[in-house]
């Protein structure tokens, strides 16, 4: 039978350059090799690069996807065997699917510390859905306040604006949250403030602001606080606290896609008294008990939240992604990171024509995910982007990272300027968008590779690089000339 049990054996910290694996033989594949590194799947993938030669993947764009885990794919294929119907099936395999599926929620109920008896894990397409779900259910009435930061992921912004007035807290210079005006506004809006929704690591500096400090703020205020954990849960451990004690995070969402396991599925974490409450937002099959003509009665959490059939491979890849982190230990996961983030700032902060954003401190870690922000002096950030691409056959992000007052403020861009930017963007010109190149790591990469990639970095600044590249005005994107991307079916086709 599949069974998903979390492992609760921890690793000591290290942050050798690569993660070993717990000594953890899976039943099904005894000769899997130690280290964690070696159970990405693809990660000997070579891509052609400009000149015609091959070079194998460096993926520095974990912030936005992470790939997948092998023991997440074996996990996955193993249970295809057995999948079937969720909750309504009554066959043996229906059985096996529907145990799995509330194992899956278990798994993750225990990653972030949450009782499973009073906590719903509810299972959604990703972040941005659970946020979505979570603004629908609070029950907001006008006049309400959330509040947040301007450091936000729109996926932490725009589901608020419509249902509450959202004020926001200031950042500090560096772009890092500027807790004494969070915490001036939470006592400010106390009475009417019902929600602080922060998260719980930036995409786009990786700062982490003080989660349970905040959530002791928002309570006392008689708020609850919301953290947007997309960030934070593939960097870190959780513990969401003990519900009732003053640091306790009401609310946490994550994604799967950014936590080695990109199948589709995100959770929703919250307790089940407040699901209890209130109508789903969907609604459909598998939210109800009994439906007549002229009543329904919704099922209980997470249940009444899931309307539909639900993504089982989904959320037994974020299980299974689950268990192999915890097997080598977030603590492991968090040095290893913090390992690569000194390396690279240090090698960064060295480079004349380089501007790094948020933090360039190489010793300032400890309140930061793996995410440097940069942009190369007198290049646009999608040709910095295209070239290490292209020639270095490295994979970054660039532009405003679905942040874009966060950019707009590190970048110090006027009003008037981005006025003229939008202009231009209705205009059908995206070339002058501000905007930065981001590097984000996952527990998996390497110095080899940060120093791929500075060496890279290093020739850009030197015009060290062969391709012509064209600005293409409409998306802002640039492309050598002579790049056909037909190539890209040669590699894969379905
Ligand atoms: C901080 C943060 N919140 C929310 C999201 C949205 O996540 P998803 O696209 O998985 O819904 C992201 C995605 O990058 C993010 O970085």
């Amino acid at each position: 039978m599949v069974r998903l049990v979390a492992t609760h054996s921890i690793r000591p910290p290290g942050c050798g350059e690569r993660i070993p694996m717990q000594p953890h033989t899976p039943p099904n594949n005894p000769t899997r090799s130690a280290s964690l590194r070696d159970q990405i799947v693809g990660i000997e993938r070579e891509v052609p690069l400009l000149d015609g030669s091959m070079r194998r993947y460096i993926n520095f764009d974990n912030a936005a996807s992470t790939p997948a885990l092998r023991p997440v794919q074996d996990k996955l294929n193993e249970l295809l065997e057995w999948y079937a119907s969720v909750h309504r099936g009554t066959g043996f395999k229906s059985m096996v699917s529907t145990e799995a599926y509330e194992d899956a929620r278990r798994i993750v109920a225990a990653f972030v510390g949450a009782d499973s008896e009073t906590s719903a894990v509810i299972f959604g397409k990703n972040t941005t859905e659970a946020v979505n779900k979570l603004a629908a259910r609070f029950g907001l009435q006008p006049g309400d306040v959330v509040i947040t930061t301007q450091f936000e992921h729109h996926s932490n912004d725009l589901p608020w604006r419509p249902r509450a007035e959202v004020v926001y807290a200031e950042l500090n210079p560096d772009g890092s949250l500027d807790v004494v005006d969070l915490h001036r506004k939470i006592e400010q809006y106390a009475g009417r403030l019902r929600l602080v929704a922060v998260s719980g690591a930036s995409n786009v500096t990786g700062f982490m602001p003080p989660i349970h400090q905040i959530a002791e703020w928002a309570h006392a205020a008689g708020a609850l606080i919301f953290v947007d954990a997309a960030q934070l849960a593939p960097h870190r451990a959780i513990d969401v606290g003990e519900p009732g004690t003053p640091g306790y995070i009401d609310f946490l969402a994550l994604s799967a896609h950014k936590m080695y396991a990109p199948f589709g599925t995100g959770a929703l974490i919250g307790s089940k008294d407040f699901f209890r409450r209130g109508e789903p937002d969907y609604r459909g099959g598998g939210t109800v008990e009994i439906v007549t003509l002229g009543d329904v009665e919704w099922s209980d959490p997470p249940e009444r939240d899931e309307a539909g059939s639900p993504n089982v491979l989904g959320a037994v890849a974020l299980a299974a992604s689950i268990r192999v982190l915890e097997q080598v230990g977030m603590g492991a996961v968090a040095a290893h990171e913090k390992h690569l983030m000194r390396y690279a700032l240090n090698k960064l902060g060295a480079l004349d024509g380089v501007t790094l954003y948020g933090s360039p401190d190489p010793d300032r870690l400890d309140d930061r995910v793996g995410v440097i922000p940069f942009n190369v002096e007198g290049m646009p950030h999608p040709k910095v982007a295209a070239i290490l691409g292209y020639e270095g056959g490295i994979g970054v992000r660039n532009g405003c990272f679905c942040a874009h007052p966060y950019i707009l403020r590190l970048l110090g861009v006027s009003d008037e300027d981005a006025q003229q930017v939008r202009a231009a963007m209705h205009a059908r010109d995206r070339s002058s968008v501000p905007g930065l190149v981001r590097a984000s790591f996952g527990c998996y990469n390497t110095t080899d590779e940060i120093d791929t990639f500075v060496e890279m970095l290093g020739r850009i600044l030197d015009g060290d690089y062969k391709g012509d590249y064209v600005l293409d005005r409409p998306t802002g994107d640039y492309t050598p000339r002579g790049f056909d991307p037909a190539i890209l079916r040669q590699h894969f086709e379905l």
